[in-house]
């Protein structure tokens, strides 16, 4: 393969001239860019400085660390994982450190500086035995790696933007019953901000309502399916999650392509009334409803979205556990973990206090718990979401919830 490789036996010295400074996160210590030089109005931007490093993604780097620690106990694997585009190498160097039952890491950029730096922070944790670093385009390594026997049980892809033009390539460096990792920061277009861009990108129509992060996501995890399917793969999140800039996924790859057709029958789409609030999901595209029953008015479509659910509890439960034990109870990403398990098996599609209030009229809007009692009392399971602090995910049609909203 045509890539500079460094690994235990090369020399890790540099010509890097970049000011840098130490960054200590999890168990590692690494150097990285000097932030404070890359700021506007005092708030960093990363994507300035001449090697990426978001301290704001810690969050995330702890919750992979804790899912991949789940995953290995649970699956009882010695993890080969694949960091495609790695950066300063933090994510791919804290699984080498902090995950149990790691056999090797590929760190990987096409950043010649981030290759020079990678190797600097490999060496300074003491990682040489274990994590090797390569400078080339993300495509090219992961098609070099997916064939039989080279293949990775772990792909990490996180890069600036969309996953969209690594996507085809890390899911078949993924070895059968492995894990693809996915980070996706182009909301806009998911979001339907750029509906042009998410119909061009994605193949998908994104909604442009309060629940439009959570479609986003289901896009998002919809086109890793249809992508899975061409090649026979099934695809499967054990997590998926949304917060801040970002989307994340942690999906199953398995070989079969009955199994790759049973993930496509998840697959179908959201319908909203912006006028009235009703919330639908609907299985084919040829029978989708144009107008709302209830009120008449042009319903908004999203989709092909993923209807099934967005974790795998068992998983799940065990990554919560993994989390505290890790990081503690108070460290972000721990209420998120806990509100994605409360709010699986619940519908696709959320509401929340403030937008039924308003479309209503109700003068005031009522506290996100007492709607949550009353929608129990009248025998709905209803929980929080972790996509909005003011959300709720309930089976209730929009005229209940109404009317709890007069009794309220
Ligand atoms: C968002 S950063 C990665 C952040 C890193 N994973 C972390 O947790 O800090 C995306 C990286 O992808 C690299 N990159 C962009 N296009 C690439 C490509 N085609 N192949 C390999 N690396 C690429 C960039 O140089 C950048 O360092
Ligand atoms: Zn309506």
């Amino acid at each position: 393969m045509c890539t500079q490789r460094a690994g235990a036996t090369q020399d890790s010295r540099t010509s890097l001239d970049i000011p840098l400074e130490e960054i200590k996160e999890g168990k590692v210590s690494i150097l990285g860019p000097k932030l404070e030089l890359y700021s506007d109005k005092n708030r960093i931007e990363p994507c300035w400085a001449p090697v990426f490093y978001n301290p704001i993604m810690k969050m995330d780097r702890n919750i992979s660390v804790a899912f991949l620690q789940s995953f290995s106990i649970l699956t009882n694997k010695k993890l080969r994982i694949c960091d495609a585009l790695s950066a300063t190498g933090i994510r791919g160097l804290r699984y080498a450190k902090e995950v149990e039952n790691v056999e090797f890491v590929v760190l990987n950029d096409i950043n010649r500086l981030a290759y020079d730096l990678m190797k600097i922070n490999i060496e300074r944790n003491g990682l040489e035995k274990i994590v090797t670093a390569f400078h080339s385009d993300a495509n090219i390594l992961l098609a070099y790696f997916a064939r039989r026997g080279r293949r990775f049980n772990v792909v990490d892809v996180d890069p600036f933007g969309s996953p969209v033009p690594f996507l085809d390539n890390a899911i078949r460096a993924v070895e059968n019953n492995g894990v693809l990792c996915v980070t996706a920061t182009d909301l806009a277009p998911l979001m339907g901000v750029s509906k042009r861009a998410c119909i061009r990108k994605y193949g998908a129509l994104p909604i442009r309502s309060v629940f439009s992060r959570e479609i986003g996501l289901r896009i998002l995890i919809g086109y890793v399916v249809r992508t899975g399917a061409k090649y026979g793969l099934m695809v499967k999140p054990l997590l998926s999650y949304s917060s801040r800039h970002y989307m994340r996924l942690f999906l199953k790859v398995r070989t079969g392509k009955k199994r790759a057709d049973e993930s496509i029958d998840k697959l179908g789409y959201v319908s909203f009334c912006p006028k009235c609030g009703r919330v639908w999901v609907e299985k084919h595209f040829f029978s989708l409803e144009k107008k709302c029953i209830n009120c008449s008015s042009k319903v908004e479509i999203g989709g092909p979205v993923w209807l099934g659910e967005l974790c795998d509890k068992f998983l799940l439960k065990k990554t919560v556990g993994v989390f505290e034990r890790f990081f503690g109870k108070r460290e972000k990403g721990f209420k998120i973990l806990k509100c994605i398990l409360e709010e699986s098996s619940m519908p696709p599609y959320f509401y929340t206090t403030d937008f039924i209030a308003k479309t209503y009229r109700f003068k005031k809007e009522p506290i996100l718990s007492s709607i949550i009692r009353a929608l129990e009392d009248m025998g709905y399971k209803a929980t929080r979401t972790h996509f909005s602090s003011k959300g709720f995910k309930t089976y209730a049609d929009i005229s209940t919830i109404v009317e709890i909203y007069k009794s309220l």
